[in-house]
């Protein structure tokens, strides 16, 4: 409710504030939209489906159009055919003006590109190598160490029973703690963190608020929000961190980074330290969760992807059991083709992240065939491939899950098309070109991992006589999308 409201009022005001200085289209320029997102029934109505929207005014303005919301002239580029033409215009379509404004405001740390820090973005951004390539193994390994503990302490009881539970939390508590402990390591003396649950419920408190503070609302206005940041901050002190061992090199080399700046106090390090956690968690757990819902309620696709990781890890017609320490190599994950589309079919129907890209100067952008559009300095060009995910010329019966949709012949099937051509983009759960999330192959094995033990360890089954759980659509454009119920599920330990 407070949401609403406040998102009504901001919605307003910009009305009030931008009404009176519209602007009219000129040469060469695409549909401009009048009235559409100041007006608060619309932005609302936006904010609820923003794909049933875009799709009905591609209907009626075609494949691209301008819009104004929250003051902002936004050109939606629909047909995904035209992609590659907007992801290579790095130069004068920037991403990074948005990212140093928004991420510092809503995580609370000084902005990074600025004179007090010199050289520190490039090293930051030279960190996410650590998270790619053969840098993955030792992270991976981790990984699959954590959850084995996790999964064994707290739900793989001894005698076999059933127990029923909640598969959102189950999966929230498990992926976050795991990951955690892999990112930032474990207390000296123990094997695992004090205060972990505490600290996830204060996580999804923050998590929530995620849209208004992207939406760029004062944190001030969103009543304990504050309070609960700063905690969530706190929580990676330098002092508290030293005393943490086994922590990842990517954690440990920004931490390094960080102490060459004598301007970054203890707590903007914290809070760089906070938004990875934020980065790390916020989308892989409710994806972790879609993926695990679908092969919960699809026996076949759960059949096929159990079947291949037997296979792959050669227990066919196991008698004793699943071994207790199970190690799957990068290579190993990688081969898991039935897997690795169940993830990428359950990110295809969950995911609704915008790329966004703020044009740095006047300039035509040349689309194909001789087509071009004009964009002005401060424009922001919009993709939205939850459009190009849901489009049934692409993806037939796009609101099927099908596991296998990514695979063919014995192999990953990476040809897809629209009108006759051959598609470049098509599956976009992390963003586009230079804008996209550095973490993406550590976030995908994380979830083959999960997985993987979830299937070997575990029966499960998705209680009877619920309902077909919903996408929760209020952080539409940014990410994957929550579930807007829970589920009730049993599990136990995998029987022969
Ligand atoms: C692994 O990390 C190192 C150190 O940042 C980097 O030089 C190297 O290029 C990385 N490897 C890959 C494959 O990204
Ligand atoms: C599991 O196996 C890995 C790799 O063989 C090893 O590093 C790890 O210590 C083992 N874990 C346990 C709990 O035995």
């Amino acid at each position: 409710m407070i949401a609403v409201a406040l998102t009504s009022l901001i919605a307003f005001l910009l009305y009030l504030l931008t009404e009176w200085r519209g602007r009219k289209r000129q040469e060469g320029e695409p549909p401009l939209i009048k009235g559409w997102i100041p007006y608060i029934g619309k932005a609302l109505e936006f904010g609820r489906d923003a794909h049933k929207f875009l799709t009905s005014y591609k209907e009626k303005y075609g494949d691209i159009f301008t819009v104004r919301i929250a003051g902002k002239y936004m050109t939606f580029i629909m047909d995904p055919v035209l992609y590659p033409n907007v992801i290579k215009h790095g130069r004068q379509l920037d991403f990074h003006e948005f990212s140093d404004q928004v991420a510092p405001v809503t995580f609370g740390y000084p902005p990074i590109r600025s004179a007090k820090f010199p050289g520190m973005d490039e090293e930051i951004q030279k960190s996410y190598r650590l998270l790619q390539g053969e840098n993955l193994s030792s992270l991976t390994e981790n990984m699959m160490g954590n959850l084995q503990l996790l999964f064994r302490q707290d739900y793989l009881g001894e005698e076999g029973e059933w127990r029923t539970g909640d598969m959102y939390r189950f999966c929230n508590q498990v992926m976050f703690e795991a990951t955690f402990m892999t990112m930032y390591g474990k207390p000296t003396h123990s094997t695992r963190h004090a205060g972990m649950a505490a600290l996830r419920e204060k996580f999804e408190k923050f998590d929530a608020m995620f849209p208004l503070l992207i939406a760029q609302i004062p944190i001030s206005l969103l009543g304990a929000t504050k309070a609960i940041r700063d905690d969530l901050i706190h929580f990676f002190l330098p002092e508290k961190m030293s005393a943490w061992c086994g922590s990842s090199r990517f954690i440990q080399r920004r931490t390094e980074v960080f102490e060459q700046y004598d301007l970054l106090g203890d707590l903007d390090k914290a809070a760089h330290h906070f938004a990875i956690l934020w980065a790390s968690v916020g989308n892989t757990v409710p994806a972790t969760f879609w993926a695990t819902y679908y092969l919960a309620t699809h026996p076949d696709a759960l059949a096929a992807v159990r079947g291949e990781l037997d296979r792959v890890l050669q227990l066919e017609g196991w008698e004793s059991g699943p071994p207790p320490n199970i190690t799957l190599t990068l290579e190993q994950l990688d081969s898991l083709l039935y897997l690795g589309s169940a993830i990428s079919e359950s990110l295809r129907l969950s995911s609704a992240s915008m790329n966004i890209r703020v044009a740095q100067e006047d300039f035509t952008l040349r689309l194909e065939r001789g087509r071009s559009i004009t964009v002005r300095k401060g424009d922001v060009i919009a993709l939205y491939p939850q459009s190009v995910h849901m489009d049934p010329d692409i993806f037939q019966d796009p609101e099927v899950y099908k596991f296998d949709r990514f695979v063919e012949d014995g192999r990953e099937k990476t040809d897809f098309y629209k009108h006759g051509q051959k598609l470049k983009y098509y599956r976009m759960p992390f963003g586009s070109g230079s804008t996209k999330c550095p973490g993406r192959y550590f976030a995908v094995n994380e979830m083959k991992q999960f997985l993987s033990l979830l299937l070997l360890y575990f029966d499960v089954e998705v209680l009877e006589g619920q309902k077909k759980v919903a996408l929760d659509s209020s952080r539409a454009g940014l990410g994957v999308l929550l579930p807007a119920s829970e589920v009730r599920f049993r599990y136990r330990p995998r029987q022969p």
